[in-house]
């Protein structure tokens, strides 16, 4: 995903230093060229050979590059970096930032870097509330440079607040979309995912095996092209995609008015739950109690959501997907027509192990209202998702 890329990462003296490494391991393993500058005070916290190692490219330090040198390196680098991501940004660097100082190798590069700049805060609460700190973190965004709100929590000081290192995910989701095509920013788009739960009692209900992975995916990639996401999600197991807003629901009834609501100001809905088609006429407020022989439950159909969406479409772009265990084409064939829908994604359930219910990969054809179709590879769930807002992003174009 990182191919041809160039990260240059800057990092301070700070404790949160030793947790650099695994964002600096996982965006070599996404294909970025990874390059790092330590301060002095940095290479106190965790030897130049970790990160050595960990980019697999040398490391510039202040303490064996004379100043003279700073000239000549620091251009080159700033240069040709993508993405300039300073981890942890100690007060000290924000204030040098901030004021245009370049009295160091990596202050030298923040002032020639040419491309994305991203801070990640991380020290004192007291010092994150001073307000010299905050001016500059402002000056900053001011002049361009994304600076992430710290996590609050624990600090290394006893005190708890606001400064702590945000975890590795939501640092590595913030560089992905600062390294990403950003061809969705201002646009917002909704995604549902994961199974719905249709209740008999408080403790028996009715349900399906969907994970939320295909729909989890879905979000992170909308976000990951800068879209501002709203991800409606029945129970599920997974972490919430950093910078996603999640809506949590358990029944049908819930899911469909969840996305009805935020699907209001949305340029694209995508569908990608399991929602129950059936729940029980009655729900119980206590346990029901097993009696002798047999029980019949009465079933009612839940409402179709995305066929509601297509009744009032508008000018959004509205993807569904289709879960089918035969005739799979012409029942999503017929799905799209019967919906409303741009596109949809025809996947088999209950058949292979590689696709459908729980499975990290998939199998999906897509077809798209003007009657085309498409049949990928075996894909991961992600590259899936790649590839459905891929199309997403040329409907955007055509509407
Ligand atoms: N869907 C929905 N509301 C429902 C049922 C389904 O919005 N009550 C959406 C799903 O999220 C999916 C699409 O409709 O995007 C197709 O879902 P699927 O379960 O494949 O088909 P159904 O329409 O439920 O038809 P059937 O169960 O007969 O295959």
């Amino acid at each position: 995903m990182l191919k041809g890329k160039t990260v240059l990462a800057g990092t301070c003296g700070g404790i949160a230093l030793y947790k650099v490494p695994l964002l600096l391991g996982r965006l070599r393993d996404l294909g970025a060229d990874v390059h790092v500058v330590m301060t002095e005070a940095a290479t106190r916290f965790v030897s130049p050979l970790t990160f050595q190692t960990v980019t697999g490219n040398p490391v510039h330090t202040d303490l064996f590059e004379p100043p003279r040198l700073w000239n000549v390196e620091h251009i080159a680098l700033a240069e040709r970096a993508d993405l300039v991501v300073v981890a942890p940004a100690t007060a000290n660097i924000l204030g040098k930032a901030a004021a245009g100082v370049a009295d160091d190798f990596l202050s030298t590069v923040l002032l020639a870097a040419r491309g994305q700049v991203l801070y990640v805060p991380a020290m004192d609460a007291a010092m994150y509330a001073h307000p010299a700190v905050q001016r500059n973190i402002a000056l900053l965004r001011e002049f361009g440079a994304e600076v992430m709100e710290p996590d609050r929590g624990r600090l290394a000081s006893g005190l708890v607040g606001p400064g702590r290192y945000p975890e590795t995910e939501r640092i590595l989701a913030a560089c992905l979309r600062l390294l990403g095509p950003g061809d969705l920013a201002g646009r917002k788009v909704v995604v549902s995912a994961g199974p719905t739960r249709e209740h008999l009692d408080p403790v028996r209900f009715l349900s399906n095996p969907s994970t939320g992975r295909m729909g989890f995916a879905l979000a992170a990639e909308a976000r990951r092209r800068s879209a501002d996401v709203v991800l409606v999600s029945g129970p599920t197991e997974l972490p919430p995609p950093p910078e996603v807003r999640v809506v949590e629901v358990t029944t049908a009834a819930e899911m469909r008015e969840a996305v009805l609501g935020e699907a209001a100001g949305a340029d694209v809905v995508i569908m990608a739950a399991a929602v129950a088609d059936w729940r029980p006429r009655e729900r119980a407020s206590r346990k029901v109690k097993k009696t002798e022989g047999d029980m019949e439950l009465r079933l009612v159909r839940t409402p179709d959501i995305l066929a509601e969406l297509g009744r009032d479409k508008g000018r959004r772009v509205l993807v569904g997907f289709a879960a089918e265990t035969g005739d799979l084409v012409e029942n999503a064939r017929a799905k799209l027509r019967a919906k409303n829908l741009d596109l949809i994604a025809a996947n088999p359930v209950g058949q292979a192990e590689d696709s459908g219910f729980a499975a990290v990969t998939n199998r999906v054809t897509l077809l798209a209202r003007d009657g085309s179709v498409e049949e990928l590879p075996l894909m991961t769930k992600d590259e899936v998702a790649r590839t459905v807002l891929d199309r997403v992003v040329r409907l955007l174009e055509e509407v």
